[in-house]
């Protein structure tokens, strides 16, 4: 019927026929979608009218304005313009219940209606995450849930993980006209997770420019793990040290306990402890021995040991000029590796007797290359002398069977490589 009366009209507006009868009068409406606390214009309009009267009635079939008439009592339904042609009224701070069919009637024999369908979105509300509330423990199974209630159509939730998207897994309850989503994420915290962001984002229509998010950082406690950095790695007699303690736990070890093998710090002036520091301001031979840091948080005690090996302060200038030689040191306690490989290879004075084997070493190779590149020469000339011609004749085969220089280079190539094979089947 619609589409007929829609032809009707263009065929009358086509023929410029002004129609002042009923027959020709309808009214012309349009659905919308509005947005939870927006406002709703519903629109009316009748192209050629007599003064028959316009009236917007609600889903309920409630009268909301008969002409300029207001008919409910509902501050937030408004006039914004009725004339012969148009009815528009306005419904502020649009709840989802204003959702549904709206009429409008002209009041000509029979009554004439349209519906206009007024489509309700529901905001969804700023996400919740849930399931942190006190810090986890490494190795600890948790759950965050993001929940965003109110949305309509139900809302889309995402997890992100220092920004970067992670999978959850997404449940749709409907609760009334709207929709609760909710989304989870199970995991297995470690201490690469301590200090991460977890973000909750919300996208939704009724969104149009941003979007809803809530960040939780998440805090694990985990057991120290203990690290000792020093200053110099090959001490000597009369240095300047720094042992430092590095322990990594959550909560922060603090303070650590600095022992020397297995027993107190001996009290001397040049020994300063100072919080995670040991400094040793001038070293001494007595200084040598084990010394162990240990930090502690309620999650467990680590430590972490540093085998103090005193090496001779230089007596006399040493020949190189750059860095002093280091010399290996003449206590027959048991060595640290790492401070004994850093010796050796520490070591450069070229007058020293280890040096010695490697010369008769390398006289021994320098003879063997010498003797291989002879042998070589010999059995090459040998050869060359015996095929020769067999070189020129491929060669010259394949330079005169090319068309062109390029090619000509190409087949001798190719004709080259044939020949190698040759010498190799022959030797
Ligand atoms: C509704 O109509 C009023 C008056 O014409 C206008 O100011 C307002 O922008 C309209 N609102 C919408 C949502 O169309
Ligand atoms: C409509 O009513 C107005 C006054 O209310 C009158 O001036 C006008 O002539 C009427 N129009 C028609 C087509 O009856
Ligand atoms: C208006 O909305 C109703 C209900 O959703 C639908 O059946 C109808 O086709 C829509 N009309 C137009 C013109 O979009
Ligand atoms: C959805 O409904 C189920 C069953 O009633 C309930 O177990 C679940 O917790 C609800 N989920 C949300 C997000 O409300
Ligand atoms: C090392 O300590 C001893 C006794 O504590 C002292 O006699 C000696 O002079 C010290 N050596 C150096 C190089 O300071
Ligand atoms: C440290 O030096 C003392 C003597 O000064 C010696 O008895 C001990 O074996 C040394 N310990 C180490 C680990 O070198």
């Amino acid at each position: 019927m619609m589409v007929k009366q829609h032809m009707l009209f263009t065929l009358y507006s086509i023929c410029g026929i002004v129609l002042k009868g009923a027959q020709g009068q309808f009214p012309l409406v349009q659905n919308m979608t509005v947005t939870e606390g927006g406002i709703a214009n519903l629109t009316c309009r009748v192209e050629h009218n007599d003064n028959t009267s316009l009236q917007w009635s609600n889903p309920a079939q409630q009268t909301l304005f008969f002409g300029d008439k207001k008919a409910l009592r509902d501050n937030r339904i408004e006039l914004v313009r009725a004339t012969a042609q148009e009815l528009t009224i306005s419904i502020s701070e649009v709840t989802l219940g204003d959702e549904g069919l709206y009429t409008c009637s002209l009041f000509t024999m029979p009554v004439k209606t349209a519906k206009a369908f007024l489509t309700v979105l529901g905001v969804p509300k700023k996400p919740e995450i849930n399931g942190l509330t006190k810090p986890a423990k490494e190795g600890d199974h948790i759950t965050l849930t993001c929940v965003t209630s109110g949305s309509k159509p139900a809302a889309d939730v995402r997890w992100f993980r220092n920004e970067k998207e992670i999978k959850g897994a997404k449940e749709v309850n409907a609760s009334g006209k709207t929709f609760t989503v909710k989304s989870s994420l199970r995991l297995q915290v470690d201490r690469q997770d301590d200090g991460v962001a977890y973000t909750c984002r919300v996208d939704h229509v009724a969104l149009t420019t941003t979007h809803e998010d809530t960040t939780q950082v998440l805090e694990v406690h985990y057991a120290p793990i203990v690290n000792i950095k020093h200053s110099a790695t090959l001490p000597q007699e009369g240095q300047y040290l720094k042992l430092e303690c590095e322990p990594q736990g959550n909560p922060s070890p603090d303070p650590v306990l600095w022992t020397k093998d297995g027993g107190e710090l001996p009290d001397l002036d040049h020994m300063i402890v100072e919080g995670r520091e040991l400094t040793f301001t001038s070293l001494n031979k007595t200084d040598n021995g084990t010394y162990r840091c240990e930090a502690t948080n309620h999650l467990g005690t680590s430590h972490a040991e540093y085998k103090l090996v005193i090496y001779d302060a230089p007596t006399t200038p040493s020949p190189s000029t750059t860095s002093p030689a280091p010399t290996l040191p003449d206590t027959t306690g048991p060595l640290d590796s790492k401070n004994l490989n850093a010796a050796v290879t520490g070591n450069r004075d070229p007058n020293a007797q280890k040096n010695v084997p490697d010369h008769a070493l390398i006289g021994g190779v320098v003879a063997v290359v010498v003797f291989a590149t002879l042998c070589l020469i010999i059995v090459l000339g040998r050869y060359l002398a015996r095929h020769k011609g067999t070189y020129l004749t491929n060669e010259a085969k394949g330079a005169d069977d090319a068309p062109d220089a390029d090619t000509a280079i190409i087949n001798a190539d190719g004709n080259h490589a044939h020949a190698e094979e040759k010498k190799e089947y022959f030797i």
